[in-house]
């Protein structure tokens, strides 16, 4: 079984981005054949600062390897250190429409967000199904905020194959059945994002344990004072979801232990548990970015095995749309 990430090398990471992102990875790597892409040519399509994305992508590799993955079992690479990725996203440019591009929630949030909006920003899908396609992948581990795009990936190459003849393994994304879709914590009906979540809204992976006690306990709950999941509680519900990730126990067996103690108690013991959590990834993160000859070197052996893979799709690609080939 093939397996396919990606992940922006953009920002600090959050507590969403471990529960959708980093989690899942760690727990399919043991199941097949596994690729994590860092897609820095997705973190152009926003305004960003070019001063700092060299050292973005070495500090997300640095926490992917932090989370678990492990380099002689998952192949962890660069996205722009693949060529064929770019290639391929504009082959497939020719088999998406402008209409369902238009339909994508991601752009329309994005956009709305932005003064300029790129063009890059409107093609995105397109390069995230070239991703996934090239490395015939069967499945994509992501949040909740993702299954737009993967359904798109899928429609995408069904009609690639109809048209071309059949080529690619159509995909199906996976997502985590606690902590899909984590909320930030000062609005609840949002999603914690590192881009468009205020300071107060989101833990970040590297946060120190003031500032996740300082944010755990300052978060937005709901009325009442009974520690259960409901869509009149957001606030609880999340903070129920984010202690079910924390602790690996199932959001029934929390509520059962804090139903009754009122949210101060249950907030309190939320915050412990992310920090108890995060602080051995933090550990392990601190020590391999002080290393970045390493993760270069790591870096530059997961593009050449993504490479062996990639390749002979894109051929066929070139091959069943009909470009002339030069010989050999
Ligand atoms: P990104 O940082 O946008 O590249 O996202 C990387 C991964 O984290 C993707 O699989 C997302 O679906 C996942 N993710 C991002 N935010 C959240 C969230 N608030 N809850 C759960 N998963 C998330
Ligand atoms: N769009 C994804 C996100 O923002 C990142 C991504 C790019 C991705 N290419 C991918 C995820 C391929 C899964 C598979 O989270």
């Amino acid at each position: 079984m093939r397996i396919f990430s990606g992940i922006q090398p953009t920002g600090g990471k959050t507590f969403g981005n471990l529960s959708g992102g980093f989690r899942q990875y760690v727990a399919t790597q043991d199941q097949g054949e596994a690729f994590f892409c860092i897609v820095d040519l997705h973190s152009i399509t926003i305004e960003y600062d070019p001063r700092e994305l060299r050292e973005s992508t070495l500090d997300l590799a640095a926490m992917l390897f932090a989370t678990g993955l492990d380099p002689h079992r998952s192949t962890v690479f660069v996205q722009s250190h693949n060529p064929d990725h770019a290639q391929a996203a504009w082959l497939l440019g020719a088999v998406t429409s402008f209409g369902e591009l238009r339909r994508m929630t991601q752009f329309k949030d994005k956009s709305e967000a932005h003064e300029f909006v790129s063009s890059g920003l409107f093609q995105y899908p397109v390069l995230m199904a070239a991703d996934i396609l090239l490395y015939q992948t069967d499945v994509v581990p992501v949040g909740e905020d993702q299954r737009q795009h993967v359904e798109l990936t899928r429609d995408v190459a069904e009609r690639f194959n109809a048209r071309f003849g059949t080529l690619f393994r159509l995909p199906r994304g996976q997502y985590p059945s606690a902590g899909a879709r984590i909320m930030d914590l000062t609005d609840p009906e949002r999603k914690m994002s590192t881009s468009t979540s205020s300071e107060m809204g989101k833990i970040l992976i590297l946060d120190p344990p003031e500032a996740i006690r300082r944010k755990v306990m300052a978060a937005v709950t709901d009325s009442g004072r009974e520690v259960r999941r409901s869509p009149e509680k957001p606030g609880i519900s999340n903070l129920i979801e984010i202690m079910a990730v924390a602790t690996g126990r199932s959001p029934e067996a929390i509520e059962g232990e804090y139903a009754d103690g009122g949210y101060g108690r249950f907030k309190a013991a939320v915050a412990e548990a992310v920090i108890a959590c995060l602080e051995p990834i933090a550990a392990r993160y601190r020590q391999l970015r002080s290393d970045p000859a390493e993760l270069e070197r790591l870096l530059a052996n997961g593009a050449a095995k993504a490479r062996l893979v990639s390749a002979p799709t894109l051929q066929a690609m070139y091959q069943a749309m009909g470009f002339a080939r030069l010989p050999d």
